[in-house]
């Protein structure tokens, strides 16, 4: 289970007014639960997402996973906890070695006497079965450098690299975005079913209201650092890409309204 507890990020920004990327947000979530963030750019969805990775550092507030109070542990010390994929296939894997190489460095990540384990053929199966169960054909490409991979094709490895532990939790933050279409659909179908498999619990975020609408069960809508939407159950179920599409318009008309404000507030008193 993931709690945050008032989470809060300011950032300072030279010269300006602080920037409040993250609004006090508490939320709860439950074992095994697939969460689909939304929200508009800059709305602080990859900020919140970093504090729980331990990449930004909160504020204030608190951060707990799998009955550790993780809000004062380092972003390697959270890593034994927390897998991650990135909107970049080249951030999570290293370009000069091999897929198996990389998949290597993954299981070996926190445990030193896994090493004799990583060159062993037993790994090699486990890739290559690992692999071949998600897209039929990429094991045989285990002795490649991983740098010859497709977009998607690396970030399948990546998504295998980062459940080869299980996780207590999968953090995705756009990791289809980089993607083509087709390559993009394949990458979040893959995604879906390995965390329904192994009954993962994951934060996903994404701008696809098509996934947001058809993935998960549940969905939490971001804006201005804070939860404007927390839909779960039959209500997620019946949520459309339309009616996604239509929250967004209120909430940019809002934005609107309140900038056309603040500008004839200032004005006011010049
Ligand atoms: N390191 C930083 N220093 C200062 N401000 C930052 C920093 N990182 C993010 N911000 C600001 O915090 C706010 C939230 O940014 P964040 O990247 O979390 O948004 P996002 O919802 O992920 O947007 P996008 O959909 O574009 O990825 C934005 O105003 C952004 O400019
Ligand atoms: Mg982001």
């Amino acid at each position: 289970m993931l709690e945050l507890c008032n989470a809060t990020v300011r950032f300072a920004s030279p010269g300006g007014p602080q920037v409040l990327a993250v609004d006090g947000v508490s939320l709860t979530i439950a074992e095994g639960a697939f969460v689909v963030v939304i929200g508009t750019n800059g709305s602080g969805k990859s900020t919140l997402l970093g504090s729980v990775a331990g990449t930004v550092p909160l504020s204030a507030g608190a951060i707990h996973l799998a009955g550790h109070d993780i809000t004062a542990w380092s972003q390697p010390a959270r890593a034994r906890l927390i897998g991650r994929v990135f909107q970049d296939p080249r951030a999570g894997t290293a370009g000069s070695l091999t897929v198996l190489e990389n998949i290597a460095v993954a299981a070996c990540r926190g445990r030193p006497a896994g090493l004799r384990w990583a060159t062993s053929r037993a790994l090699r199966v486990e890739a290559a079965a690992r692999l071949g169960r998600i897209v039929p054909g990429l094991e045989a490409r285990l002795d490649q450098p991983i740098g010859s991979l497709s977009g998607g094709q690396r970030q399948i490895v990546t998504l295998v690299m980062a459940t080869w532990h299980r996780p207590e939790l999968l953090l995705l933050d756009e990791h289809t975005a980089a993607l083509d279409p087709a390559a993009a659909d394949r990458v979040v179908q893959a995604t879906a079913a390995l965390i329904r498999e192994r009954r993962l619990t994951a934060l996903m975020v994404t701008h696809s209201l098509a996934q947001a609408a058809s993935l998960g069960d549940r969905l939490i809508l971001i804006h201005r650092g804070r939860v404007e939407l927390d839909v779960s159950g039959a209500a997620k179920r019946r949520l459309t890409p339309d009616d996604l599409a239509a929250r967004f318009d209120r909430l940019r008309r809002a934005d609107q309204l309140d900038d056309a404000a603040a500008r004839t507030l200032a004005e006011a008193y010049v």
